[in-house]
Parts: structure tokens; C-alpha cells; sequence
């Protein structure tokens, strides 16, 4: 039997899931509570890991080794790097790079990895075309793109930093999991995507209310994922 997983960063981004999840039981790995239910009849393993890199990373080895996933959806928010992505619009990953990763001393691109194959961690493109078309139909209102994650130990709110990441990475969003959820991903040969909500723009400037965002970017994406989920 298999799952299909999902994780968020923060409590907020996975209470509502859980909220609809049938016959929950619930496993703890490494602090970490693993909601093991269904929705909408399919099997679902819902997590919350942890802000950053490093927990998101050791969160997706414990689903793949222990849960039988075989897809993971990462939900959460993130911050703009595209002037025409406003508050409130969806980003669905093409794919992913850690911006973080530096090793230009020895002569390599920033982002990448020495020694593997690639740093740049591609999305599911069935799963991306399906969430694409099922947020324009359960969120007629909402501005949905498709395009370039960047991940980092980082909260970015400086324009300066902002501006060095468009353009060496021309990311259409920043956040602080995402690729290191489609790293493990794809060494262990597992499809995923990447679902954020826009919460800033990256740069400091004027935020909107926190809660008024929070339960909006909530609803939306719960919106997709009980849509999506059946149809993966
Ligand atoms: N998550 C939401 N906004 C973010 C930002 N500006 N930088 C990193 N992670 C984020």
C-alpha cells in the first residue's frame, strides 16, 4: 500500500490537511509527527518538518524509507522574485536550485554541487500540468505560474540579495525548503512538486497582514491538494 507525501514547513501549513484526514494515525520519527490517513480516499502521510534545508531533507528520507510514498508534495509560502508574482499568487515548481551552494572557489557555478550529476532538481511534469490546471479550476481567482524554486537557510528581505539571486538564478520564488525536498526526491527516484503561496516580496517592503495572508494562502492550497490528491 502505498502514500502519497506531504510536508509543510510550519504547523500552520499542515493543521488544516490533517483537520480532513480519515482514520489518522499518527507516528513520530526524529520529533517529527507523521500523520499517516486518507483524503478523499486516497492514502496521504501528512508532515510538518521543520523550518530550513536540513529538516526538510531528513523529513523526506523518513517518508521515503518508512511510508511507502510514491510522490511528495512540499506546501507552504515563499517570497517573490518576479516583479508581476503578487501576494496571494501560487508558484508551481519547474524545477529547483539551492541558491545557498557556493563552491566558486574551485572554479564551479553557483548552485552547484560538486561531483553530482546536477544540481538542478526538475519537478514531475505530470504533477505540475495537473496542480496547474486543478488551481485555475478550484481557484478561478488566484494568478497560478510555473517556474524556477530557489531554496536556502535564508529569509530573504534585502532588495540588494534579491536582486543578486534573479540574476544568477532567475528564480520566480525564494524560500527555505523546497530543493532540498526535491534533492532527496531525486536520489531516491520519487516524483514531486513544489506548491508555494506568495507571503512577500522578498525585499522587505510593506507585508500583508500576517494572519489575514496566512489563512487566504491556507485556504487556497488546501483548495488544490484535496483536488489534486485524487487525481495522482
Ligand atoms: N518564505 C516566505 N518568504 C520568504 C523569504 N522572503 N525568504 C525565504 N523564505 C521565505
Amino acid at each position: 500500500m502505498d502514500s502519497i507525501g506531504i510536508i509543510g514547513a510550519m504547523d500552520e501549513e499542515v493543521k488544516e490537511l490533517q483537520k480532513l484526514m480519515k482514520n489518522t494515525r499518527v507516528r513520530t520519527i526524529a520529533t517529527m509527527d507523521f500523520y499517516e490517513g486518507s483524503i478523499n480516499d486516497k492514502n496521504v502521510v501528512v508532515v510538518r518538518s521543520g523550518i530550513g534545508k536540513v529538516n526538510a531533507a531528513i523529513c523526506t528520507q523518513i517518508l521515503i524509507d518508512n511510508f511507502n510514498v510514491r510522490c511528495i508534495i512540499n506546501t507552504g509560502i515563499a517570497g517573490s522574485l518576479d516583479a508581476k508574482i503578487n501576494i496571494g499568487d501560487i508558484v508551481l515548481s519547474s524545477d529547483t536550485i539551492q541558491h545557498d551552494v557556493d563552491v566558486s572557489a574551485f572554479g564551479h557555478e553557483l548552485g552547484k554541487i560538486p561531483r553530482m550529476e546536477s544540481s538542478i532538481f526538475v519537478a514531475d511534469s505530470d504533477m505540475v500540468s495537473k496542480g496547474k490546471d486543478i488551481c485555475q479550476k478550484v481557484n478561478p481567482d488566484t494568478n497560478v505560474y510555473v517556474g524556477r524554486i530557489l531554496s536556502g537557510d535564508q529569509f530573504i528581505q534585502d532588495k540588494e540579495k534579491k536582486d543578486w539571486l534573479v540574476s544568477n538564478f532567475k528564480g520566480m520564488c525564494v524560500e527555505m525548503e523546497g530543493a532540498s525536498i526535491a534533492h532527496v526526491a531525486a536520489l531516491n527516484n520519487i516524483p514531486f512538486l513544489i506548491i508555494r503561496a506568495i507571503s512577500d516580496k522578498a525585499d522587505g517592503s510593506a507585508q500583508m497582514d500576517y494572519y489575514q495572508f496566512e489563512t487566504l494562502a491556507i485556504e487556497r492550497t488546501v483548495k488544490l491538494l484535496v483536488e489534486l490528491i485524487p487525481s495522482l
